[in-house]
């Protein structure tokens, strides 16, 4: 009796040109493109098993049963896509059929806006791919993951990531893809884990509220699709001052774009402010960094190598006795099978 089951790691990502709204919500279709930096050591460990005794599919994450429907939701979207790839390709394989047991592991704080559904479902898609046997093109993955969350879909290639917004219905183009491998640019991420807890809105519930309420939603739009050029750019000329200014300024009207939706989705915390200033500070000192800020308090330092050290002992500084947590990477891998 052959086995269905297979294991994968897929690292978290942070986006340097935020996806935030989309035109499409069935199929996680963007309304912009965005840009991100693949991140080393930190993400998720997903084993996936076909079991033909289960009714429905089944998450444990970090030990424990999850029983969140819009987290189940997620997972069964990128699993149902699967199970119907394979069994019109293998119609007699019987566990294409079969529900699946989801165990996947996090080594950094769970939905405290640092990607954990990006890495996860990243995670889930190539290792439950790999165990219906299927042999999906990269970008066909990157199709599945993002059915399941957005920047899923970025998480599984290395280094500079983009993701093409795409102009089909399907979303056969809406896909992401490498711009350069992690060794082409030596930066440091510094995340600053301000508030481990849970975010008390997801970046889903927040985009769509975001959409329907921000009166400065289509003007978002227009800016993060301008941005991504220049971000583009940048990165390929290894431009530190030119990328600061473009990513900050991005993350800046993302949050904009939240603070002023009704109701307010306001991720940030004081802490989340002071680092601000703080970055600010240090670059006006000389020290190459510049901040970033995904959809939950957490504040990412992004610094040259040359710098890295400095700005760390800075923050170190700064955070003590606050009880925030500094982790330290670097541009990595993307997504691969255990
Ligand atoms: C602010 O990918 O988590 O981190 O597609 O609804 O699952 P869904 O959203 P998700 O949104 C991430 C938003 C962001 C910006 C980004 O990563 O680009």
């Amino acid at each position: 009796m052959p086995k269905y089951e297979a294991s994968a790691f897929a690292p978290i990502n942070i986006a340097l040109a935020k996806y935030w709204g989309k035109r499409d919500a069935r199929l996680n279709l963007p309304t912009n493109g965005s840009i991100s930096i693949t991140l080393d050591k930190f993400g998720s460990t997903t084993r996936v098993i076909f079991d033909e005794t289960l009714e429905a599919d089944v998450l444990v994450l970090n030990g424990e049963e999850v029983r969140t429907p819009e987290t189940l939701r997620k997972i069964s979207i990128v699993l149902d896509e699967l199970r119907s790839i394979a069994s019109t390709r293998f119609a007699r394989v019987p566990c294409a059929r079969w529900r699946a047991r989801v165990l996947s592991q996090n080594n950094f704080p769970t939905a405290a806006g640092l990607a954990s559904s990006a890495s996860g479902i990243a995670a889930l898609a190539l290792a439950a791919s790999h165990a219906l046997g299927l042999k999906l093109t990269p970008e066909r993955l990157s199709e599945l993951a993002r059915r399941g969350s957005g920047s899923a879909c970025r998480s599984l290639f290395d280094g500079f990531v983009e993701w093409k917004r795409g102009e089909l219905a399907n979303g056969s183009d809406s896909v992401a893809a490498s711009l350069h491998p992690a060794s082409h640019w030596d930066l440091r991420a510094l995340i600053v884990v301000v508030d481990a807890e849970p975010k008390s809105r997801s970046s889903t519930g927040g985009m769509t509220s975001a959409r329907n309420s921000s009166p400065f939603f289509q003007s978002w739009i227009e800016s993060a699709q301008a941005t991504l050029g220049p971000i583009r750019d940048a990165i390929a000329a290894r431009n530190f001052h030119a990328l600061s200014r473009a990513a900050e300024e991005n993350c800046l009207r993302m949050h904009a774009c939240a603070i002023s939706a009704s109701p307010s989705l306001l991720y940030w915390k004081p802490a989340t402010v002071a680092l601000i200033h703080e970055a600010r500070k240090m670059r006006a000192e000389g020290v190459e960094v510049f901040f970033t800020i995904d959809a939950g308090p957490n504040v990412v330092i992004v610094a040259t190598a040359a710098h890295a050290a400095a700005a760390r002992a800075r923050l170190e500084v700064f955070l003590k006795n606050s009880g925030a947590a500094l982790l330290e990477t670097s541009p990595g891998r993307g997504a691969y099978v255990l």
